[in-house]
């Protein structure tokens, strides 16, 4: 099986160059995968970064949360993912209370590079720099992830939109700053208001990767099977279905790919104002 017809040698994606990508304007892609088969595809077919998201707890297993996935779930899925993958940058979630201190941190983030992963992602603000700090002091690269922090549903009291007061959105852009001197080489940012994303972005000199962010964020991620329609009830306003009307799923991935290189996607309708 075979998306790109070439014997070209591959040449895999570094932070390096995910940073150079990023100050010359491209935009960066990235969509989740959980298991060998869709990471095969997504990688030939183009996309930047794979995240094994911790969101495989709602997609894969059936919780209403990311709270129940352990880190055994995460090493699995992401020793999957890593198998084939010749270009894609590789990025793995920390999940639920997996790193609440520098030596538990250390320990879990070592099993998911362990497993294949290039990078791991970590949901939290200032709190997390020192151990933002230590990761990279250990040679483990770390992606930070602000706004709506779904592991922490129970304390935000729902899945809400984060940074829309004046004061929320000056607290974000500082937590962004300190996560960036900390050593964050990424910044994933959710469900915040466009405004707040192109300021967050301007702020700090890592590339920021949006979901429900708007469309001035560095790059863009969706969870694949949002992506795809293939994820029954509610969607989020952020969620584009790219297989409605492309009708096969490599179809549906180049137009993805497509319209956040060319800032199509996210349209208005996919973004939050204040
Ligand atoms: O778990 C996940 O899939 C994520 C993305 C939604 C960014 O963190």
């Amino acid at each position: 099986m075979s998306y790109i017809d070439s014997n070209e040698t591959i040449k895999a994606l570094t932070i390096s160059s995910l940073h150079k990508m990023y100050q010359a304007g491209e935009k960066i892609t990235s969509l989740t995968a959980y298991d060998a088969s869709f990471a095969t595809m997504f990688d030939q077919i183009g996309i930047d970064i794979i995240l094994v998201g911790d969101s495989l707890g709602n997609v894969i297993q059936g919780h209403t949360s990311t709270i129940p996935v352990l880190i055994q779930d995460m090493v699995y899925h992401t020793s999957c993912v890593s198998r084939n993958i010749k270009r894609s940058f590789l990025m793995a979630d920390m999940p639920f209370a997996s790193y609440a201190d520098q030596s538990q941190a250390l320990m879990n983030a070592a099993l998911l590079m362990q497993a294949g992963a290039k990078m791991i992602k970590l949901e939290g603000g200032a709190w997390l720099a020192p151990i933002v700090e230590h990761l990279v002091r250990q040679g483990i690269p770390v992606c930070a992830h602000l706004g709506l922090m779904p592991q922490s549903v129970n304390t935000l009291g729902g899945f809400k939109v984060q940074g829309k007061s004046e004061a929320q959105s000056e607290l974000m852009i500082n937590e962004a700053k300190i996560l960036e001197n900390a050593g964050a080489q990424i910044l994933v940012l959710e469900a915040i208001p466009s405004k707040l994303g192109k300021a967050i972005t301007e702020a700090i000199s890592i590339p920021t990767i949006g979901i429900g962010a708007g469309v001035d964020c560095s790059g863009q991620v969706l969870v694949m099977h949002d992506a795809l329609g293939a994820f029954p009830g509610r969607q989020p306003k952020f969620v584009k279905n790219f297989l409605a009307n492309t009708g096969t799923i490599e179809k549906a991935i180049e137009l993805y790919i497509a319209e956040v290189k060319s800032g199509a996607f996210p349209a208005p309708e996919h973004c939050f104002t204040n």
